[in-house]
């Protein structure tokens, strides 16, 4: 029989589903991806069809195991879109609702009445999070509140919610798993990050039971055996971790004051704090970075909503490009913007602002704009706001920023890699494995079955591939850093 030599991930996404098969050296063997449907039903509102992230998230990871065999994969590692929210009944296993997606909006006014009500600073001191819709405790709210029959269903036991982790799980597990981990726990607004428990005084404040919520588990353990009726193979499921969070397990940022940024739909930086969970005071989020053989790290975050989504905006919105290839030659074919910025805060502004009325702006055209200056703007604007946040982690832990790690799918613009390097002013360090945040849950997954078996073996596994040094005066950086924030001035509600 073939050695189980395999650690397969499954990346479930806010625009696709992945999984990857890693070798235990971290090299991608084979994989399988699916588009994800984007549900829009209202202004500011986001949601996906859980059945058709199920039906996915099945026809991918069989996918990966009829390309390499069953027998060779040694454990699974689920990785996911943080803060999604899916209610469902325990009995039939059939959400109540669509998953309501992170970056949907409707919670907002209640939002806006916990923070007139003075909550703001208790929520902080114990989830590490500012009020905002972005979390899953309005989500689950809003369905208990709106869906019919819901709330009577809860209140009996009846209803179970989980993130997207915690519900292939249980789906996986055939109904035998509801558990979650404390990264997607950290993420709900419901979670204690110092006790690493739900909140008592949270789930009242948002009226959600008890018996609806997963058991909050290390990211490394023993989370349950895939049902082979669902996968055709009795499997384990030995490590979880939210997307982000495994990017930083993914980027081997094992040490205090490493810090790794991912480029996807959004874009979310974290810094490792180690044990320390430091509270912002620049409107940062504190959050569980990842707990593995028995060890918390802490890790400052910060989040922008909408990173590779503008690019997707110019080439489905716009129609300015058709491929998001094209933007890297159109941003080098001109000298500059001319002075024109893009907000891209089409759903409101994220970290450090946290601002859901703002909306998004394109200024300072002029007669000489053009496709390639409006392009190059929206790929600014990423590095704007990636400055944005580490101005805010630099102030927050008083560490000063020595390079940053990038992953996903714009890193791979060596442009935007550049103007990155410049703005900031610190070394990009891009790796070999840009597929950080599949590799972080295949690593978490190695570690629960012993296959890896510490965070040495699995940092020194990372390569560089490339690294793109600051290469800008003085005076141009903090030029266009100020118009850029003078652009923020300008659309704030
Ligand atoms: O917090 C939301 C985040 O986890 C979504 O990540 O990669 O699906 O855009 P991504």
């Amino acid at each position: 029989m073939a050695k189980a030599d395999l650690i397969l991930a499954i990346d479930q996404g806010t625009t696709s589903t992945r999984a990857i098969a890693f070798s235990l050296k971290g090299e991608p063997q084979a994989t399988a991806q699916k588009e994800l449907t984007q549900v829009y039903p209202a202004d500011g509102w986001v949601e996906h069809d859980p059945e058709e992230i199920w039906r996915a998230t099945v026809e991918v990871t069989k996918g990966v195991i009829a390309k390499v065999g069953a027998e060779r994969i040694a454990a699974i590692g689920i990785t996911n879109q943080r803060e999604t929210t899916v209610v469902w009944d325990r009995k039939t296993g059939k959400p109540v609702h669509n998953a309501i997606v992170w970056q949907d909006r409707r919670g907002a006014p209640l939002c806006k009445k916990l923070i007139a009500d003075g909550w703001e600073p208790k929520i902080q001191a114990k989830t590490g999070l500012l009020i905002d819709s972005y979390f899953s405790a309005t989500k689950i709210a809003w369905i208990l509140e709106n869906v019919a029959g819901a709330r009577a269903a809860a209140d009996k036991g009846d209803l179970a919610f989980g993130t997207i982790d915690t519900f292939l799980l249980w789906r996986l597990t055939g109904g035998k798993s509801h558990a979650t981990d404390v990264t997607n726990a950290s993420r709900t607004m419901l979670c204690d990050i110092h006790k690493l428990d739900w909140d008592d005084e949270l789930l009242k404040l948002f009226g959600v039971p008890r018996s609806m919520l997963p058991e909050i588990r290390e990211n490394a353990s023993a989370f349950g055996m895939t049902d082979p009726r669902e996968l055709g193979a009795s499997l384990p499921v030995a490590g979880m971790a939210g997307d982000q969070q495994a990017a930083l397990i993914g980027q081997a940022c094992f040490k205090p004051g490493m810090i790794k940024s991912t480029y996807g739909t959004g874009c979310f930086a974290l810094m490792n704090t180690g044990g320390r969970a430091v509270l912002s005071k620049n409107r940062l989020l504190t959050t569980v970075g990842y707990k593995l053989k028995g060890e918390t790290a802490y890790a400052s975050e910060g989040s922008i909503f909408i990173a590779g989504a503008a690019v997707q905006w110019l080439r489905d919105g716009l129609k300015l490009i058709q491929q998001a290839g094209e933007t890297e030659r159109l941003a080098r074919s001109v000298r500059g913007t001319g002075g024109v910025y893009l907000v891209p805060a089409f759903t409101g502004l994220g970290a450090p602002y946290w601002d859901p009325m703002a909306r998004g702006a394109l200024l300072g055209l002029t007669r000489d704009t053009g496709i390639a200056e409006i392009v190059r703007a929206a790929l600014e604007a990423v590095c704007y706001q990636t400055r944005d946040l580490m101005s805010a982690m630099i102030s927050d832990t008083g560490t000063e920023v020595q390079s940053l790690r990038v992953d996903g799918g714009m890193a791979r613009n060596d442009w935007v890699m550049q103007f990155l390097a410049d703005l900031l002013n610190v070394p990009i360090g891009r790796p070999v494995v840009v597929e950080t945040t599949a590799l972080g849950a295949a690593i978490a997954a190695g570690l629960g079955v012993g296959i890896i078996p510490d965070l040495k073996a699995a940092s020194a596994n990372w390569q560089q591939e490339r690294e793109f040094r600051p290469d800008m005066a003085e005076a141009d950086r903090e030029r266009l850093y100020a118009g850029w924030k003078t652009a923020i001035g300008r659309i704030r509600s």
